[in-house]
């Protein structure tokens, strides 16, 4: 049976994420801002979770209600059958997203839900789940928007951009998701090079080996929300994950290399590559940009230079930026290069024509992901 769905994702990224979701199966997909909404059945909800490189979470919508007032949505909330979802013994969580003029603080919105649903527990049964923050069994979103609240429940629990690596981080490392998305962007298939000279902890290497290598991300996470749904087929899920395990390539077709100037970054970045099994994968070195050379005739580079917000001033960044474009122009012709930075007037110090340019947002952070035309 088909269901609807709502997956989160990061602004600027919906277009990809549609993209994305129809080739893992989705159907009726339809975007929207920081979000996509797509139908499909149980199978498709885990396969999306395990295989999705590029979306935060999957909701599921299952009631929705008036919220004019906190009284009002108590009542609402209160009078929906929880049990379907919910038995006494399982533990639960509220998150709350969105305001209205009276439900302006999403603490509260989301203990007022949480009320209601203990409430109707002891009046129905007598007995009341606990409520866990950290490893809820069930996970319930609410989101307000004026005066309609969408209740959802979380199949993903934790963000599905937390791979089960970035243990170790750089200084100002992307978002998995994020990363992913430009790569997706780039149409890299793993047919051609990869270089990536500002690599910090690896992000984007690793993200294109994942790729490349036809690795589902979320299988080396521990768990998802939906395992501990009460109509979780458990052994759909198995078989989900062995043709997941079973579909993993063993070597790469083309190089992936990854350098940065920072020694301390390059450790995090192989240790990184260890946590997701990619060791003797990716080919990390310590090279300054001004020492970086292609070993292929064509390729892919994608990088996020520093950007004056988080580390280093952008005054000092011009020159960098400005060796970035000869380095580009004069020694890698023939590849497509890919080029994240937060400072638009940094952008234009690199001296190249862009033949795209794409808004994407790396947290709260406006960047601009521009590309470049080698010839
Ligand atoms: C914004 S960070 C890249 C973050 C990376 N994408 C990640 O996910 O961890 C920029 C990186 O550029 C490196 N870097 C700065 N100047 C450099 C230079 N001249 N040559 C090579 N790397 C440099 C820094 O050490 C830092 O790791």
């Amino acid at each position: 049976m088909d269901r609807s769905y709502f997956a989160t994702v990061a602004k600027g990224l919906e277009e990809v994420a549609a993209k994305e979701l129809e080739t893992l199966g989705a159907r009726e997909v339809r975007t929207t801002v920081t979000g996509v909404h797509f139908q499909g059945d149980q199978a498709l909800l885990y396969k999306v979770n395990l295989w999705s490189r590029l979306i935060f979470k999957v909701l599921m919508p299952i009631f929705q209600v008036g919220c004019a007032t906190a009284e009002q949505l108590y009542s609402q909330v209160k009078k929906l059958d929880w049990s379907e979802y919910l038995t006494v013994e399982q533990s639960f969580a509220v998150q709350c997203t969105g305001s209205n003029y009276q439900l302006n603080h999403t603490h509260f919105t989301a203990l007022g839900i949480k009320n209601a649903i203990v409430d109707q527990q002891k009046d129905r049964f007598g007995k009341r789940s606990n409520i866990d923050l950290k490893f809820p069994d069930l996970l319930i979103n609410a989101h307000i928007d004026q005066n309609v609240c969408t209740i959802s429940l979380d199949s993903s629990r934790e963000s599905l951009h937390r791979r089960g690596y970035h243990l170790a981080m750089g200084l100002a490392p992307l978002k998995e998701t994020l990363a992913a998305g430009i790569i997706q962007i780039s149409g890299y298939n793993g047919k051609v090079a990869f270089y990536d000279p500002f690599c910090g902890s690896g992000t984007l290497p690793i993200e294109a080996a994942l790729l490349a290598l036809n690795i589902a991300p979320g299988l080396s996470r521990e768990s998802f929300g939906f395992e501990s749904w009460l109509d979780f087929q458990s052994e759909l899920w198995q078989k989900i994950k062995k043709e997941a395990l079973e579909s993993r390539l063993k070597t790469l077709r083309a190089p992936i290399i990854g350098s940065d100037l920072e020694l301390s970054v390059l450790q995090q970045a192989r240790s990184n590559a260890h946590l997701c099994k990619l060791e003797g994968q990716i080919e990390f070195q310590r090279k300054a940009l001004a020492d970086v050379e292609p070993k292929a005739n064509e390729g892919i580079l994608i990088c996020n230079p520093p950007y004056g917000k988080r580390i280093g001033d952008s005054e000092d960044l011009r020159d960098l930026y400005r060796q970035l474009g000869d380095v580009l122009k004069q020694r890698f012709k023939g590849w497509s290069a890919y080029v994240l930075t937060g400072n638009r007037e940094l952008a234009k110090v690199i001296g190249l024509r862009s033949s795209s340019r794409y808004t994407l947002y790396n947290g709260s952070i406006a960047c601009v992901l521009l590309k470049y035309d080698l010839y």
